[in-house]
Parts: C-alpha cells; sequence; structure tokens
C-alpha cells in the first residue's frame, strides 16, 4: 500500500518505520525542516533506540511540506499533536490545520483518513461531516509508550479501529489488509465505531492513571502509619484480576499522554452532561502526591541546610528524551517558587532532553555524569526511572558531602543508607 504519514512526532515516526519495514510504501510528511533534513540523512530526531536504528535501516520518503508530497495515497495516517488547551479540553488544531492542508493540495489525494492521533469522542464523526469525508474517515488510536515507540509499534497488544456508521464493510476490509501482518501473528484485531475506539483510548490510558493515584493515596495512609507501600502493592499485584502494573507509587504521573488525556476526558464530559467524579479524583490525588513530594523536600532541606540541590532525571521517564509535562519541571517550579534561595544541578542521560530542561531553565546548569554533578551539591531528588539511580552508592553520596536524598522514584533502598537520609514519598 501506499501510506501517507502526517507528524513524524514519537507516534508518526514509529508508524512510519514500521510500515515501511513491513513493505509498505511510505511518505512521511512533517512542517518541522530541522526534523526532516535530519530524517532524509537517517538520522532519528528523537533519542529513542529502536527509532534511531529503524531511520537508518528503512527507506521512507520525507517532505517538508504537503506540495511536494502530492499523489494518491491508500491512507493518509492523521499523527499530528492534540495538546492541551488552558482549561484542559483537546486542542485539535493541528488536525484541523493537516486536514485543510491535505485537502487543498492540489494533485495530493488519498482513500481512507486514519486518525491515529489521541482526539476526543465524536471527533471522527465530526472530521468527516464538516469536511465532506463521508465513508473515509477510520479511527486507530496509537496505544505505544514513549521509550519504547518502535518496539511497540511493532508488537502491539492489540490493534483498535473504528468506523464510520454504514461504511463498517469497506473499511474494515481495508483495515484488515493493512494490519494484515499483526493479524496473522495473532495480534487482537478489535473493531467498534469511530467514538468507540476514540473513547477506548482515552478510557485505558485514564484506567492507568487511576491505577498510579490509587496506589499513591494509598501509599499516603501507608506513609502515616508506617506501613511498606511496596509491600501493599505486591499483596495486590497478587491478585490476577489486580495486576502489577502501574502500582509503583512515587510522585505521580506525568508525560505527554495521561497528563493531558485525563483533563480532556473531564472536559469532555462535563460537555456532554456526563459524570467524571472518579476522574477528576485522579486527577487531583496525582497533584496532591506531586505537593506531598515537595512539602518534604522543602522540609529536608530546611532541616539539613541545603541549599544546592542535584535533580537526578528531567524527562518524564527514562529512555526518553521527552521532557513535556515532566513532573521534574513541576517540582522543581513549585521548590523555585517556595524556596527561592536554592539552586538547582540537573543530569539526564540523553543530551535532547537536558537542552529541552535549557531551554526552560536556562540558569540551572546541566551535566551529562553524575559524578560532575554530584560534586556540585548538597542533596539529591531522584525523580525519574533511569535504572542507573539504583546503583548509587551510601560511599558515594558521603564522598561528595551529600546529606539528604529526596527519591521520588524509590530506586534506593532506605535500609542500605546507615548515614545519608533517603525519604521516600510514600
Ligand atoms: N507520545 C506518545 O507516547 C503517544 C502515545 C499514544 C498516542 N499519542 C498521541 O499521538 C499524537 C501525536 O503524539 P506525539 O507524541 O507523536 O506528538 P509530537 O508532538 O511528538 O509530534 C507531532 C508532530 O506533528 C507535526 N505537525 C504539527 N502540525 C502539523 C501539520 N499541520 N502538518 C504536518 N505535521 C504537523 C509536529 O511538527 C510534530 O513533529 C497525540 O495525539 C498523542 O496524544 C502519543
Amino acid at each position: 500500500m501506499k501510506l501517507l504519514v502526517v507528524g513524524l512526532g514519537y507516534v508518526g515516526l514509529a508508524n512510519a518505520l514500521s510500515f515501511a519495514c513491513l513493505g509498505h510504501e511510505v511518505h512521511g510528511l512533517d512542517l518541522d525542516e530541522k526534523k526532516i533534513a535530519l530524517l532524509k540523512e537517517g538520522v532519528s530526531p528523537l533519542e529513542e533506540e529502536g527509532l534511531s536504528q529503524a531511520a537508518k535501516e528503512f527507506k521512507v520518503s520525507y517532505h517538508d511540506g504537503y506540495e511536494t508530497a502530492k499523489g494518491h495515497y491508500d491512507a493518509v495516517l492523521l499523527c499530528v499533536g492534540t495538546p492541551a488547551q488552558k482549561d484542559g479540553s483537546c486542542d485539535l488544531s493541528e488536525i484541523h490545520e493537516s486536514v485543510e492542508c491535505l485537502l487543498k493540495t492540489e494533485g495530493l489525494t488519498f482513500s481512507y483518513l486514519i486518525i491515529r492521533s489521541t482526539v476526543p469522542p465524536l471527533t471522527g464523526r465530526k472530521i468527516a461531516a464538516d469536511y465532506h469525508l463521508e465513508g473515509r474517515v477510520i479511527s486507530n488510536p496509537e496505544f505505544l509508550r514513549q521509550g519504547k515507540s518502535y518496539e511497540d509499534e511493532h508488537h502491539p497488544e492489540r490493534v483498535v479501529v473504528g468506523y464510520g456508521k454504514g461504511y463498517e464493510e469497506t473499511q474494515s476490509s481495508f483495515m484488515k489488509e493493512l494490519y494484515a501482518s499483526l493479524i496473522k501473528e495473532g495480534i487482537p484485531f478489535i473493531e467498534t465505531t469511530n467514538e468507540g475506539a476514540e473513547l477506548g483510548k482515552y478510557a485505558a490510558n485514564s484506567f492507568l492513571a487511576t491505577k498510579i493515584s490509587f496506589i499513591n493515596e494509598i501509599a499516603a495512609i501507608a506513609d502515616k502509619i508506617g506501613a511498606k507501600t511496596e509491600d501493599v502493592a505486591k499483596i495486590m499485584a497478587s491478585d490476577s484480576r489486580i495486576g502489577g502494573a502501574n502500582l509503583g507509587a512515587g510522585i505521580g504521573y506525568g508525560g505527554s499522554c495521561f497528563s493531558k488525556d485525563i483533563p480532556a476526558l473531564i472536559r469532555f464530559a462535563e460537555e456532554i452532561g456526563s459524570d467524571y467524579s472518579l476522574l477528576q479524583a485522579t486527577d487531583s490525588v496525582n497533584n496532591l502526591t506531586r505537593k506531598r513530594f515537595v512539602l518534604k523536600a522543602l522540609k529536608a532541606f530546611k532541616e539539613h541546610k541545603i541549599h544546592k540541590v542535584g535533580v537526578l532525571g528531567l524527562s518524564f521517564k527514562a529512555f526518553t528524551p521527552d521532557v513535556r509535562s515532566s513532573l521534574t519541571v513541576a517540582i522543581v517550579r513549585d521548590l523555585m517558587k517556595d524556596e527561592p534561595f536554592i539552586s538547582f544541578f540537573a543530569y539526564d542521560a540523553l543530551p535532547s532532553a537536558r537542552a529541552q530542561f535549557k531551554n526552560l531553565f536556562p540558569d540551572i546548569p546541566t551535566f551529562e555524569d553524575v559524578e560532575d554533578l554530584l560534586a556540585n551539591v548538597e542533596g539529591l531528588m531522584i525523580l525519574n526511572d533511569n535504572p542507573l539511580f539504583k546503583e548509587i552508592e551510601e560511599e558515594t553520596l558521603l564522598r561528595h558531602g551529600i546529606k539528604v536524598v529526596l527519591d521520588g522514584r524509590n530506586a534506593l533502598k532506605k535500609e542500605d543508607f546507615k548515614k545519608v537520609e533517603i525519604i521516600h514519598n510514600c
């Protein structure tokens, strides 16, 4: 098939490279000229292991505008961003802009418009009606996890497709052909309506976020009575109906998906006059969890007279450089507001995470080596799940005169530290 992937961020690039790997003729389009220039040289602009390797290996024709992408495509895969607006609702402007550009570019035609971006329910139906694309808009939400985007694209847990009313049969045959190799492998292929697929994506993310908020609320109780949250989570996880995923207590969830998708679903429910109490609780527990950590940090820094703080982990999770909606950014901002006399020093393994952080906090020095950072600070905060942080030893901390670690990710075991105070959020 001949495919055009529009928007080459984490989702679009993983899609373009995976469909190219499966033997489709793939074109990729993004308005970011720098991104396209790198991709044309076989370099992934996103620092993720699988993407970097695949960008070298698989042939995709890249375009930095709609004019050069002229031709007929069996499908356009829409992968542009859907960020949050100020009130939490989903901003669909990139979706509308890209659809308008597709339709007004002479000589650019396509049979199906597949929406891979996360969009509120009813968006597919509205786009079909507003742009006279009835029978051609298919919802196909993406479920990949950043840090593993290319791997997840090849081995998804399911493929979800939603069709417009009255066009189920033709759209289904097309999508079954597109995903033939995954269906053959036995990967569940779930077919529903446009709005079923759109709501399914939000529901899955909201449920995962709710698990995180749930364990964080339990952690706050455990903290007050001296129970170990880790043990409580183990007890819960041993019940197969609950499962162990997303039961790690800490500082809450961040990142470019959960942070925007839960508020967007809340706003959508509100708009249609539906209840959203549980979603709202998930969101507010997440904020309280972060605030609890910030209060602990302020108290510890005051008690230990710490003015120089090292921040370990800048992106919202390990192995992706994405600093968008990273809790590290929110926590540093909170602390700066409440305690302006603290100086921060920041470490992340990935150069583009450091660069993005530097854009937000030009005055905070960034380090590519943990030891170099340790030499500058009196206290530490561990804020993402980079496994490297688990290897930090007491002897190293003592050598640098570090007295306290606010360990928001439970990377360090308190019992391994006799002289340095390790403070967890649970
Ligand atoms: N990042 C994830 O882990 C993830 C996972 C599942 C679903 N999603 C959803 O997928 C969508 C994309 O997410 P992402 O993280 O890849 O976003 P992103 O911001 O990394 O990438 C979006 C890309 O679209 C490009 N773009 C914007 N407007 C354009 C236009 N008019 N024409 C062409 N290109 C344009 C931007 O330059 C950018 O490169 C979002 O809806 C997101 O919620 C993301």
